[in-house]
């Protein structure tokens, strides 16, 4: 394939990484004791706009401590979306608790409030939106839902450094939530999490269980009341995880500028739906997903995804749905019920290479390979059919197909309004 290959995702190390990891070395202090655990908190919490950031060693984990935080515990029940990252339902087992699943919206492709609604049930002990690819939920819904319900708001804001919705950055919106740092993240350190809250209470619990329920302020006699974990975070990841945040705001416009050249380049090509911004919402495309509609666009998504594999063009399938996971139908959750819009998105949807440093010339290159692909003979295109969204699922009430694309429409969608053509605009 030689130098033309276009990975799904590179890590951008273009700052203070060797200097802070070299100060770790040098001094010494590579287990979770050294000071480059509290700044990188401190300067990932200041970052976000939270009072409290407790690092841990990856996003499943800092899901988990904030669970238990939270005292979820056996018996209870998590909301979480179907369609998600399946470390979002097993650090709900890992609770002991059941993860219960609803369906995405069609055009967010987030946890959709009124499924979520209709699965609260007096079990029910907190939800768990996910801010699919870095594309913040709806969270006013979903704040009011928690809050009538009675119960805990956790955002699992893994994918979405810096995403905002009416103002606040994702992170911020909840009682608390979790953050992932792998690799492919807008900000790493690797392997990596963190749990940001405003309470004092839940970020002392999280250190806590993080440390393996050591009592914080006792003399170590070796003596534990609870059952804790090693979730600790090293220093030279926290290292890292400092140096990157230096660098988030330049992270975070990078993704955005990349998000909306695929947004412009894509839009007018039919049979291709992107994820709809949710009003008040500005993603930070931390994946640029598509879904293929195979009846319009005249190729299935296995043809297209091989025919840029050809080209040197990397790839990643969807999640599967969590009602499809055998994992979880053994732990017990209930996987029967309808989840049309998570299968049409498994089945459909992949994303494309989406690093920081991609440059706008592999962007145009990636949009021309999908838009000349189209089998235009074999799809039956109509202007109708590309607005209503996928085959099978029906558009919430109040969507409407616009006219067609222009930059200036796609931006403009980026802040929330209607997507810039119906054969984007979601499902
Ligand atoms: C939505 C979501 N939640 C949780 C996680 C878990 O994070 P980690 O892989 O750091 O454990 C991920 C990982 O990417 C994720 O995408």
């Amino acid at each position: 394939m030689g130098t033309d290959f276009i990975p799904v995702c590179s890590v951008l190390l273009g700052g203070n990484e060797k200097k802070y990891v070299g100060d770790c070395l040098e001094g010494s202090w590579i287990s979770s004791s050294g000071s480059y655990i509290a700044a990188f908190e401190r300067a990932f919490a200041e970052w976000c706009g939270a009072g409290q950031g407790i690092a841990v060693c990856n996003g499943t984990a800092a899901l988990h401590v904030a669970l238990l935080a939270l005292g979820i515990g056996p018996g209870d029940e998590v909301i979480i979306p179907d369609f998600t990252m399946a470390a979002s339902a097993f650090a709900v087992c890992h609770a002991g608790a059941t993860p219960v699943f609803a369906d995405a919206d069609p055009r967010t492709w987030n946890l959709n409030p009124e499924k979520a609604a209709a699965r609260i049930t007096p079990r029910t002990k907190a939800i768990m939106p996910v801010h699919i690819f870095g594309n913040p939920c709806d969270m006013g819904a979903l704040r009011r839902l928690a809050a009538d319900a009675g119960v805990f708001l956790l955002e699992d804001a893994a994918e979405a450094h810096g995403a905002l919705f009416e103002g606040k950055r994702a992170g911020t919106m909840s009682d608390i939530a979790a953050f992932s740092f792998f690799a492919n993240k807008n900000v790493t350190t690797g392997e990596g999490g963190m749990v940001l809250t405003d309470s004092a209470d839940l970020a002392a619990r999280c250190r806590y269980f993080r440390n393996m329920c050591f009592p914080p302020d006792a003399p170590r006699d070796y003596m534990h009341a609870d059952i804790g974990f090693n979730y600790r975070m090293s220093n030279i990841h926290a290292a890292i995880g400092l140096a990157q945040t230096e660098k988030a705001d330049d992270y975070r416009a990078m993704r955005i500028r990349n998000g909306l050249l695929y947004r412009e380049l894509l839009s007018a090509v039919p049979g291709v739906a992107l994820q709809h911004i949710q009003p008040g919402g500005e993603s930070v495309f931390w994946m640029n997903g598509i879904c293929v509609q195979p009846e319009i666009y005249g190729r299935t998504r296995a043809e297209l995804v091989a025919h840029l594999m050809s080209q040197g063009v990397d790839t990643r399938i969807f999640f599967q749905g969590m009602h499809r996971q055998a994992a979880l139908r053994k732990y017990g959750c209930d996987c029967s019920g309808e989840y049309p819009v998570s299968d049409l998105l498994a089945d459909n949807g992949f994303y494309l290479p989406s690093g920081s440093g991609l440059g706008a010339d592999e962007i145009r290159r990636i949009c021309s390979l999908i838009a000349d692909f189209a089998c235009k003979g074999r799809g039956r295109a109509s202007p109708g059919a590309a607005r209503g969204g996928l085959r099978g699922v029906k558009p919430p009430d109040g969507f409407k197909g616009r006219g067609r694309a222009s930059p200036g429409a796609a931006r403009k969608d980026l802040r929330g309004t209607e997507p810039p053509d119906g054969s984007s605009g979601g499902l």
